[in-house]
């Protein structure tokens, strides 16, 4: 008994210790060293009320648990030599304000992404730092994400090699993000208010599972109540409502297949959605509406 509760007490020990450690190696700028920067906004208890932190790409590589791994990019693409850092120690460096319980990640397309943070704990992802050595704009830079859309100027991602059963999609979105360009914490609850208020404190089942669905393939691209979520799609939600409303029919063909409509989207089909997942849709939009 004593001697697990000396282990228990050494480990923690040492664990306060690289958390204080990889705190102070992460040096936090209210300036721009240079515009390869992670920005981070001001929820990081570093960073004051109203002003804009940075960390260099230099400086995340020298996080002590940043490490130089042969793995892939993609479960598909070939094992390469890529500079991580899991994005745990990265939240660890940083130090969260005490309330956070998930990691929110903003991308240069307007996406954005809910990480839990036990969920970060449980798959520990990677943030891509170098990739062959290289920062993306070195050399031959970095390759895009399945030939489609740039992985700069940040990455994170689940290693498919030490979890290759891991399913990209939570409740929140997809955990892999590409185009990372900035950095924030909050708390759940809070987060997704929003989501909980009004006449959506009381939804029925429809209406309820409507809002799981919503916010599990659509927010990450389309913001919801409160102006949660992602704005990819650059269309407010009344736009949503309107058409789950008063146009049901277009707003069933848009979502199953956006591109008989625009050609060109980066809208993804869903043409695994039944009845039920369209009305479940439609309620909970229409409740967004009251
Ligand atoms: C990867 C990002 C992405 C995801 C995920 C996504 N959308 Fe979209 N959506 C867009 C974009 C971008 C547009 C605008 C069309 C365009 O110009 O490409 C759009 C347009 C729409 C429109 C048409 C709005 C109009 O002006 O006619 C509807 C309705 C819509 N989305 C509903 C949904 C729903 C419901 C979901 C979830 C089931 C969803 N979308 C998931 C990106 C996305």
């Amino acid at each position: 008994m004593l001697t697990l509760l000396k282990m228990f007490v050494m480990r923690w020990g040492a664990w306060c210790l690289v958390v204080s450690l990889s705190g102070a190696s992460l040096p936090v700028t209210l300036a721009p060293a240079s515009d390869d920067d992670l920005v981070l906004d001001d929820s990081w208890a570093r960073v004051p009320t109203g002003q804009t932190g940075y960390v260099t790409r230099a400086a995340l590589a020298e996080l002590p648990g940043a490490r130089t791994v042969m793995d892939r990019i993609w479960p598909t693409a070939a094992a390469v030599e890529m500079t991580v850092v899991p994005l745990a120690e990265v939240i660890a460096a940083l130090g969260p304000a005490a309330h956070a319980d998930g990691l929110v990640l903003r991308c240069s397309d307007r996406w954005e992404s809910w990480m839990p943070f036990d969920l970060i704990a449980e798959r520990d992802p990677y943030l891509l730092v170098y990739y062959e050595g290289r920062s993306p704009r070195q050399g031959a830079g970095w390759p895009t994400f399945l030939g489609i859309e740039d992985l700069a100027p940040y990455y994170a991602f689940v290693s498919p090699t030490r979890h290759p059963d891991f399913i990209d999609q939570t409740d929140h979105g997809m955990i892999s993000a590409t185009q990372i360009v900035e950095l924030g914490v909050a708390r759940e609850a809070t987060r997704y208010a929003p989501f909980h208020e009004g006449p959506l404190a009381t939804l029925d089942g429809l209406a309820a599972q409507g809002r799981a669905l919503f916010l599990a393939r659509c927010n990450n691209c389309h913001q919801g109540p409160g102006e949660v979520g992602g704005n990819t799609s650059q269309r407010p939600l009344a736009i949503l409502q309107v058409h789950a409303q008063h146009n049901p029919d277009h707003f069933r063909n848009m979502v199953a297949d956006p591109k008989q409509f625009y050609p060109e989207t980066i809208m993804p089909r869903h043409p695994e959605f039944t009845d039920e997942h369209f009305a479940q849709l439609i309620a909970f939009l229409t409740a967004t509406a009251e």
